[in-house]
């Protein structure tokens, strides 16, 4: 097997999925412990120290050497290389997330035991669904009281509808918690508060008859693990590697991950079953890792990652091909060659300069205002990815800058902010208000911070009549001038120069569209 065929098959790109406080970021810190990658436990916890969303993100924001490590882990583990991809955290973030997930082969969702299924869960899952992404759950907080273990598993069929295949089960939970049985192992893996439980220092009993097991976790709950174990065996489908893939059954692991407990488990399963680099689409052929020409796409950027050094950093997710440092690269959406000689990868806990990267990795490559999100690098194809879609805001706000003189400044801040995705920035044809659009409302105070903070502006946001924003299209030039003219007033240029129609209402935005039938109003700006 050739060395690029082999580091493509030993690649397992993923992302979590869960609701706030259901464990992902403590389940992360544990398994960058079995990585290696980090020696401490703590370091992906700092950056949390407060609650709240607004100053969560502002916390974030300070702790940002650890964000941006974090925002792509790669750690090795048995063999395998696991390149796991952080989702930003609020809800009001979600458009991110959702392009991270572009991104990624498997997710894997965390649920809170006693929570069960929340909100955000199911929205997150949505977008998996979209792409059939194979999802692994984890069901977490077992050492606290929480709901059945086949209600759980219930409820994540019937809400989520998605099969369940339970991998481990509980024995018992809470105060009562003894252990998980692996049912695929025939494994009884004992709960000893305290245990860091890597495999080498657990107690691990071989069979439900094995020689001291029934005393070790006393007679009443080795006869509920059986009782139940034969209602689950009965009822719940057994593991099918085609139906993971497919993203129709998800295997399911119990544990508790601030006590490491099931965690390894979970990880030994993932690395052997979660799926290596897969296909892509591009808008004219499907793209094999296989192939051995470079290509690969933009899911996501950050600015100013390093305020020191005012930088922008594009994440490029590798699809096929191998990149070496110094190789040309094109950049299909210009046609421009760029040679790329530091890209970074975000390996352990410091960026460091890749000398080489394989299909699933994930390299960071400098942006001066070039790079947008969406755009493909190839060795000279000109294709393009497809499905990383920029979604139409539904907040807007008009800038209002306290010192005039900052307009150039403020105009920088606003496009250059606008680049990472979460907000997107609009300049009308016919005025010069610089309008701001989001999904969320946090997003303008997130800006008006980051100006001050980055760019050394200060700007408030104010309402302005705008309530939804449309991407148009029209394939006649001449009716796409016409159009131009007649609705001049609600039209606006995008941070990329696209023409977006912003309208004042709905109402206005239907007769808009009733009257011009030749011309496209999209909601999402595919990057193309
Ligand atoms: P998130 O990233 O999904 O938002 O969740 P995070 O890991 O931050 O976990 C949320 C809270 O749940 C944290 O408590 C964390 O310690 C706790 N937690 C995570 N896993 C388990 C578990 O297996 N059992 C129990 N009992 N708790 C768990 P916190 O009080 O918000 O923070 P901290 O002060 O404990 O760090």
């Amino acid at each position: 097997m050739s060395s690029h065929l082999q580091e493509t098959r030993r690649r397992r790109t993923f992302a979590i999925v869960s609701h706030p406080d259901a464990g992902k970021t403590t389940l992360t810190e544990k398994l960058l412990l079995f990585g290696g990658a980090i020696q401490m436990a703590g370091s992906v916890k700092s950056r949390k120290t407060s609650r709240s969303a607004t100053s969560d993100w502002m916390a974030l924001e300070k702790e940002r050497g650890i964000s941006v490590t974090s925002s792509v882990m790669q750690f090795p583990y048995e063999g395998k290389i696991v390149n796991l991809l952080d989702t930003p955290g609020h809800a009001d973030f979600s458009e991110d997330t959702y392009r991270v997930l572009t991104a990624v082969d498997s997710a894997l969702m965390v649920i809170d035991c006693a929570k069960g299924v929340e909100e955000r869960t199911i929205k997150l899952m949505e977008v998996c669904r979209l792409r059939d992404t194979p999802i692994m759950t984890f069901i977490n907080k077992l050492d606290r009281e929480g709901r059945s273990p086949i209600e759980l598993l219930d409820e994540v069929e019937s809400v989520l509808g998605i099969a369940c295949a339970p991998l481990t089960w509980p024995i018992g939970m809470g105060k009562r918690l003894k252990g998980v049985y692996h049912l695929a192992l025939d494994e009884v893996h004992i709960f000893e508060p305290g245990k860091n439980f890597a495999r080498q220092d657990s107690t691990i009993f071989q069979g439900l008859d094995a020689p001291g097991l029934a005393e070790k976790i006393g007679a009443e709950a080795m006869r509920e693990l059986r009782e139940e174990l034969e209602l689950v065996q009965g009822a719940a489908p057994s593991f099918d590697l085609d139906e993971y893939l497919a993203g129709r059954q998800t295997p399911v692991f119990f544990g508790s991950a601030v006590n490491n407990f099931g965690v390894q488990l979970l990880l030994d399963f993932f690395v052997e079953h979660a799926p290596s680099p897969r296909p892509r689409a591009t808008t004219t052929r499907e793209i094999q890792p296989e192939e051995e020409k470079l290509s690969g796409f933009v899911f996501k950027i950050q600015a100013n990652m390093d305020p020191a050094h005012r930088d922008r950093v594009a994440f490029m997710r590798v699809c096929s091909g191998t990149y070496s440092a110094g190789m040309k690269m094109i950049q299909t959406r210009t046609n421009k060659e760029v040679r790329i000689a530091n890209a970074l990868t975000f390996m352990a806990s410091d960026r460091e300069i890749v000398e080489t990267a394989y299909p699933g990795d994930v390299i960071g490559l400098h942006n001066h205002g070039t790079i947008t999100i969406g755009d493909t690098f190839t060795e000279g194809e000109l294709v393009t990815f497809t499905g990383i879609p920029n979604f139409a805001p539904e907040l807007f706000r008009r800038a209002r800058l306290r010192d005039p003189l900052k307009m150039k400044a403020l105009q920088k801040g606003l496009a250059q902010l606008s680049e990472e995705g979460a907000t997107q920035f609009f300049r009308p044809l016919m005025s010069n208000d610089l309008i701001l659009g989001a999904v969320g409302v946090l997003q303008f105070e997130v800006v008006a911070y980051r100006l001050k903070d980055e760019y050394n502006v200060d700007a408030s946001f104010e309402p302005v009549t705008v309530t939804t924003a449309r991407w148009v299209h029209c394939d006649d030039p001449k009716k796409l001038e016409e159009f131009r003219e007649k609705n001049a007033m609600n039209l606006a240029l995008d941070a990329a120069g696209e023409l977006v129609y912003i309208a004042p209402t709905r109402v206005n935005l239907q007769l808009a569209q009733e009257r011009w039938p030749q011309v496209r109003f999209a909601a999402t700006r595919e990057h193309a």
